[in-house]
């Protein structure tokens, strides 16, 4: 064997190209032992779902008619992001049908994630072409160039057809463009367009969105609502707890699940978040091939997941907004106070402009900017009187920490030719 380092074109066989290894692919490695259990989409077994006992058996209630073969009521379901919603729904609603099944009821079901469906018509043409069994009901459904209105004529054919019952999930309905998918839905249900009943189970991150619906809507959907409570540390800890079999024996050291219960429940307590951290201190502790996570790991996945947040939140805005930012942040890290003028931070932009070679915009344009970033939340602006006789001026800090900001705007490959 020669002691040369092996090239990334070195290879033979196509089966044996580094780049595309197939080894890479399986979920078991040295830290991981089922990683798809801490995937974005991945849905629990029962037995993984921890502290929403009232919540299942309230959403359940609604929906029980149906067992034996009565109309089921209309469910609502609100509260934050990662607060088990779309969890707890595809689990009652993927109960209610089996043990319908047992009865001999036939209940359909069908997800909708409104995000990626946004127009009446995507969510029509969903609807009826999942619920659509080509074989019994010799329909087969355009893919594409008929409207929502002939979507629906399938649909309430369908429902006749092959369902004694069929629940409708909602998923993210604030989303959708207009409520009409809500009132098509249920007047149809009302009027009895279909001899068989159609429960909504309808999602939303967004407590305010029963007062924007239409009134008419509203009085035909008279649906059953509940309010999702974010989780505390000790149910973020269990239900990582439940999951712990992601990883392999002993690599999760004893700090790291309740740590990353706390940056959670900071979050508001979800319960996503806290699955990610963790996944990502996984994916941190393998890359450096250390062997075990510790709390370490998780601050540093915590950190990224700031980044990110902070990325996503700068995501519109331009080259020259990010340029001001990172002069507050350098000013930031370099002084011992957190607050600075427009006219000291206009100083350290016009550096950074300098060292960039990009066009330096008018003090009086960066304050603009500044105050626009402190009505996104981004800065935080206080008006300071100067000494008698001076007048007031404003003070600009950063909310967030330094080294997110930082990291962030680094990010833009604007900054690569910065020291
Ligand atoms: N009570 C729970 N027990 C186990 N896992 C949960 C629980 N609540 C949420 N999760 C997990 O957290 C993530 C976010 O939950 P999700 O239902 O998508 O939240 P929401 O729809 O409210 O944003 C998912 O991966 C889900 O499996
Ligand atoms: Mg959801």
């Amino acid at each position: 064997m020669s002691d040369e380092p092996t090239r990334i074109t070195d290879f033979e066989d196509p089966s044996e190209d580094p780049l595309f290894s197939v080894e890479n692919e399986d979920s078991s490695t040295q830290i991981f032992e089922r990683k798809e259990l801490l995937k974005v989409g991945h849905v629990p077994e029962s037995a993984r779902i921890v502290g929403r006992d009232t919540e299942i058996e309230s959403v359940a209630a609604e929906l029980r008619p149906i067992v034996r073969s009565e109309p089921p009521n209309n469910v609502m379901i609100y509260g934050k992001t990662g607060t088990g919603k779309s969890l707890v729904t595809r689990h009652v609603t993927e109960r209610a049908r089996q043990a319908a099944d047992a009865q001999g009821v036939t209940v359909g079901t069908v997800y909708v994630d409104c995000a990626q469906h946004d127009t009446h018509t995507r969510v029509a043409r969903s609807i009826t072409r999942t619920l659509n069994d080509e074989e019994s009901t010799g329909l087969s459904i355009p893919r594409t160039g008929i409207g929502s209105g002939e979507y629906y004529d399938y649909l309430w054919e369908i429902l006749d057809v092959s369902y004694d019952s069929v629940l409708v999930i909602l998923d993210e309905v604030d989303r959708l463009e207009t409520d009409d998918v809500l009132m098509q839905l249920s007047r149809a249900r009302e009027s009895g367009k279909a001899e068989c009943h159609l429960g909504i189970v309808a999602i939303s991150n967004k407590i305010e969105y029963r007062d924007s619906l239409n009134e008419r809507v509203k009085s035909s959907l008279r649906e059953e609502e509940f309010v999702f409570q974010p989780y505390d540390a000790n149910q973020l800890r269990e239900i990582m707890e439940h999951r712990r079999d992601a990883f392999k024996d002993d690599v999760l050291t004893d700090d790291v699940i309740p740590l990353t219960a706390a940056f959670a429940a900071q979050e508001h307590g979800d319960a996503r978040k806290a699955i990610e951290i963790l996944r990502h201190a996984g994916e941190l502790a393998e890359r450096r091939a250390d062997g075990e996570i510790t709390d370490g790991h998780v601050r540093d996945a915590q950190e990224w997941a700031e980044v990110d947040r902070f990325e996503e939140l700068l995501r519109g805005s331009t080259t020259q907004v990010k340029f001001i930012l990172y002069s507050l942040a350098v000013l930031t890290r370099e002084n011992r106070e957190n607050e600075f003028s427009t006219s000291r931070i206009y100083k350290q932009y016009s550096t950074v402009c300098d060292q960039l070679d990009a066009n330096v915009l008018s003090e009086h344009r960066v304050y603009e900017l500044l105050k626009e970033q402190a009505f996104l939340g981004v800065v935080e602006s206080t008006r300071t009187g100067g000494g008698r006789g001076q007048g007031s001026y404003l003070e600009h800090r950063l909310v967030q920490d330094t080294s997110v900001v930082l990291k962030s705007v680094l990010r833009d490959s604007r900054f690569d030719n910065l020291e």
